[in-house]
């Protein structure tokens, strides 16, 4: 094979795919760190208003409550709300510092995100019959062993997905002076999208393929083999996209961000439209 870094007799456009995610991720890595941060006075939030009695980075505009998914779970430290037994002295941390780990952590020690970083932004390969800048490979070894955090990021995520959707429970929720009505927004539409691709995102990961149907020879005998196997079934379709629900699904979140963001923030001056019912 030739040698010096990109050298190769590959005659295709290979540095396309790791260059366009190379700024695909840099982008969203980019974008979450300063959404991340930038909330860091939380008591903007105070001056957002109040949705149900509890404070909230949420679209108040129509009385619905409309969370970010960057921000949710919501944690305010000392507030007594959700985050009660976070001290006050973290007053100055962003909501999303506090949970931002979890979701971070489990895109970052992803089979398919690893496969698409180590070639991006590592050079590990550079790409298949492309010579690299350094020849050593140990594999995933020494500080890369934490890549075996991995299921239990995956545990964690299962946890996540019925907070989310109590999110877009809420934001179908509308309070105004103790008054309540039911009602669904562009917001509320966008959130439930959110939870589905994290869903499909989540279902199909290989720890979870593994969990459901890992270690088993038997998939008929019992009733508990048999919903096993259906369950395994059911991870492996969503497995066969992984690749599909991992990019889309980050692309999703970020975007209900912004448009959270886009609708609190006065610069863009959108507003949450209320499609069905509110009041
Ligand atoms: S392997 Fe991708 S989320 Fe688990």
């Amino acid at each position: 094979m030739k040698k010096g870094f990109g050298a190769t007799d590959r005659v295709d456009q290979w540095w396309k795919g790791p260059t366009a995610m190379a700024a695909y991720l840099g982008f969203m890595i980019l974008y979450a760190t300063w959404r991340g941060f930038m909330e860091a006075d939380f008591w903007i939030f105070e001056d957002f208003g109040r949705s149900a009695g509890q404070s909230t980075m949420a679209i108040e505009s129509n009385g619905s409550h409309v969370l970010s998914p960057l921000f949710s779970p919501l944690i305010l430290p000392g507030s007594g709300t959700f985050g009660g037994p976070i001290p006050e002295f973290l007053w100055w941390m962003s909501p999303a510092m506090f949970i931002l780990i979890f979701p971070a952590g489990f895109r970052a020690t992803c089979y398919y995100y690893r496969k698409a970083y180590y070639r991006s932004f590592m050079q590990q390969p550079t790409g298949c019959a492309v010579s690299k800048p350094w020849n050593e490979y140990s594999g995933e070894t020494g500080l890369l062993l934490v890549q075996n955090l991995h299921r239990y990021f995956m545990y964690v995520m299962l946890a996540y997905l019925p907070i989310l959707s109590f999110d877009v429970w809420m934001s179908v929720n509308f309070h105004e002076g103790g008054i309540h009505a039911y009602g669904v927004t562009v917001g509320s539409l966008i959130l439930l999208v959110n939870v589905i691709m994290l869903t499909g995102y989540t279902f199909g990961c290989h720890a979870f393929r593994h969990i459901v149907g890992g270690d088993s020879n038997d998939w008929t005998s019992t009733a508990i083999n048999r919903l096993k196997y259906r369950l395994w079934k059911l991870s492996t379709k969503f497995n066969e996209q992984h690749k599909e629900w991992a990019l889309y699904s980050l692309f999703w979140v970020m975007f209900a961000d912004f448009y959270v963001y886009a609708c609190t923030d006065s610069f863009f001056g959108w507003s949450d439209i209320v499609i069905w019912g509110g009041f």
